[in-house]
Parts: C-alpha cells; structure tokens; sequence
C-alpha cells in the first residue's frame, strides 16, 4: 500500500469516524481533544448522512484540513450521481439524495476525491486507516472474523502494523500475530447504547501504539430536535425516522428494519435494488421493534 505518511513523527493521535452530520458530536470531541491538547487529528470516513448537519460538518472537517478517509456513505452518495439511477426513486436512498442536493460542489468535489485508505504513520511504528477493511469499506471485522482473513488483510502491511477501521460503530480491538486492529466507535451515530459521542486516541510507545476510547456527552436533545425539524427527517421516510431512532437510542434500528422487510417481501427479493415509499411504510406496520434489542456484530451473524 504505497502510501505518504500523514503524521510521520506524531505520538498521539485522535481518530474519530462515522460522525454522519452530527453537528453536536463533532463541536464536541474537537472541543474534548482540544482541551487535551491533542493537535493531529484523522477521521475515518462516514461524514454524511444519518442526522441534518451533513454539509456543515463536511464543511467543516475539509476547512480544518482534517485528513479523511471515505467511507462507504460517502461512496453511495457519487454513485447516485445519475439521476437516471433506479436509485432515485427507491425510498431506502432517500437520505443519501438529500445530502446530493445539500451539499455544495466543492464539498462535494473534496468527498469525491477522499482516498479509501491512509497511512498515518509507517516508519516508527505502522499505523494505517481503512474505513471498513482494504478493498472493501462494508467489511464487518469482528471477534467472529477468521484468523485466514486476519493473515490476508495484514499481508498487504508492513510487519506490526495497527490498522484503524470503523464501519459498525462500536469500538472493538484485537491483537493477533499478525498486528494490532482498532474498530472505532461512532462520533456521531453511536450503537452500543452509550449515546456519548466517541473517539479514540492513539499513542506510540515503544512496541506499538496503545489505544484510549473517549466518550464526550455532548447536546443530543438539540440535535435530535434539529433533525426532527429538518427536511431532512421530512423527504427521508421511515428510513430517516430510523435513523433519528438511532441517534435517539444508540440501538441498530436499520438493520433490522431490512430483516423485516426482506421477510415481508421475500417472494419478490431478486435483483431488488432498494424498497418503494409505500413497500417501507407497509413494512414498517409489522415492524415488531423489540426483534433485536440489543443486536451485537461482534456475537451474531444474523443479519449479514
Ligand atoms: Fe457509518
């Protein structure tokens, strides 16, 4: 992975991820690694989409000139670049529409042009950012991935390598012979109950670099007001007012939603890009919410 290291002498650095327009979370983990002193900063994709802030925080990530990887939201939002795009019509994608219209064209242009992987720091002790895993930014690493796939995913780095990936907002570590994995949690749209925002910093010492999880509380009532109100929550359907139960929860609310729905309309699965308004909002009625209460990637496969 022929790379440019970001932060070639750093000793501490804050990664947050998967913030996805949440104006709250993101003043406030800037605000907590501030008061921590801590200057370089990576963020590791999944900007958009998720609450009604999209443009102002990619905005904001792009002026402070903090480095970012892409995440797969990002990813959706230049594959619905043609409007032609069976997409367009398709409930499920109406989030990712509102953020094509909202943001401008130079945010739009920098996010378009965010790269899948950076390398932090390669000569004193490897660190690398992936948003899910390399080649693949929807990757689900979990206590349940398989020691092969460890030993393919850290063939392609230098030996004692620490690789950031984030992807299923809840923070995760394993350490293996092949090298160290650090899944982030969300800073914007966490899903492991705390609804905190969160981020970690990283710190090298001599053999490797340690890893801390920082939780910040930060105005979630306002920013769920802010995304009720928003026309964002308005044009998105049931699929946003999952999302802003979500972001109200911290519990997966999306996941098995489309467990429903592939149940609900199992006879008519194949090929099928997405779900109409009127499919969603007739799922949505048998929807039974206490399915999965406490669903958890890292103990079950069950709605891969
Ligand atoms: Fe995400």
């Amino acid at each position: 992975m022929p790379l440019s290291p970001i932060f070639p002498e750093s000793r501490r650095i804050a990664i947050f991820s998967d913030i996805h327009g949440n104006r709250q979370a993101l003043g406030a983990i800037l605000k907590d690694m501030q008061a921590r002193g801590i200057k370089d900063i990576a963020c590791n994709g999944d900007l958009i989409t998720s609450s009604a802030h999209s443009a102002e925080v990619v905005k904001k990530i792009r002026e402070l000139g903090i480095p970012s990887t892409r995440g797969n939201h990002e990813r959706y939002l230049f594959e619905l670049s043609d409007p032609a795009d069976e997409k367009w019509q398709l409930d499920n994608w109406a989030a990712t529409r509102h953020e094509y219209k909202v943001l401008d064209t130079r945010d739009k242009s920098w996010l378009y042009d965010l790269p899948e992987s950076l390398c932090l720091q390669e000569e004193k002790i490897p660190l690398f950012m992936t948003h899910g895993a390399p080649g693949d930014d929807r990757a689900r690493l979990t206590s349940q991935t398989s020691e092969q796939s460890w030993q393919s995913i850290f063939a392609s780095f230098p030996q004692n390598t620490t690789l950031i990936g984030s992807h299923l907002h809840r923070f995760w570590r394993y350490e293996g012979m092949h090298g160290q994995f650090v899944r982030t949690p969300s800073a914007g749209l966490p899903l492991d109950g705390d609804t905190s925002a969160a981020y970690c910093v990283l710190e090298r010492q001599t053999n490797g670099w340690t890893v801390e999880l920082c939780r910040v509380a930060y105005d979630l009532d306002k920013e769920l007001a802010d995304f009720k109100k928003s026309d964002f929550y308005q044009e998105g359907g049931v699929f946003t007012h999952l999302l802003w139960l979500e972001l109200k929860t911290a519990r997966w609310w999306v996941m098995p939603f489309f467990a429903h729905l592939a149940t609900v309309f199992a006879d008519s699965q194949e090929g099928r890009k997405g779900y109409s308004h009127e499919e969603m909002r007739f799922a949505w009625q048998s929807f039974d919410r206490n399915l999965y209460p406490d669903y958890d990637p890292d103990k079950s496969d069950v709605l891969v």
